[in-house]
């Protein structure tokens, strides 16, 4: 059974808890689909601001939608599209502070304003999918963001390599 816990305000100690709920959900679990699933949920938690949270998945060339919380989205994104395959292109993690001002975002809910796509990697770095992260308010992720979900995301690394 999911017991709430309580994140703190503070950047440093939130993501020491945030780490501890996602490895407590979702580092034990050798199936992907649920230990993405349960991610996302204990995300969509913590961040009460995100209308979104989840993730796609790069399959034959394209990034396809994964297990979410959220309205329905776009299904696939190509190499390059929007912010997720903007990520997958630079390799490397994008914080959009207004949606509006991003060349090519795909807006899948008009309540969101800003956004951050976080790479996914396997013990080598290589890519393999994003986590994508909308909010409702502007420049809602920051740096520290950035930083403290690139550190959250290692939990998953070991499927890198799967069989997807
Ligand atoms: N906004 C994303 C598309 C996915 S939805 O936000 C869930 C993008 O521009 O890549």
């Amino acid at each position: 059974m999911y017991i709430d816990v309580e994140y703190p305000a503070e950047r440093a100690e939130f993501y020491k808890v945030l780490n501890g709920e996602l490895r407590l959900y979702s580092g034990g679990e050798e199936d992907m689909t649920a230990a993405l699933a349960n991610f996302s949920s204990v995300l969509a938690i913590a961040f009460p601001r995100a209308n979104w949270t989840g993730f796609y998945l790069i399959k034959g060339g394209e990034l396809v939608l994964g297990p979410f919380q959220g309205r329905p989205a776009v299904t696939r994104i190509a190499y390059g599209a929007g912010v997720c395959g903007t990520a997958w292109r630079e390799d490397r993690a994008q914080v959009v502070e207004d949606v509006e001002c991003f060349s090519g975002h795909i807006a899948c809910d008009c309540n969101t304003h800003s956004e951050i796509v976080i790479p996914l990697r396997d013990e080598n770095g290589a890519m393999w999918g994003v986590l994508d992260m909308d909010s409702v308010e502007p420049g809602h992720f920051g740096d520290a963001d950035r930083e403290g979900l690139e550190e959250c995301v290692k939990i998953l690394e070991r499927f890198g390599k799967n069989d997807k």
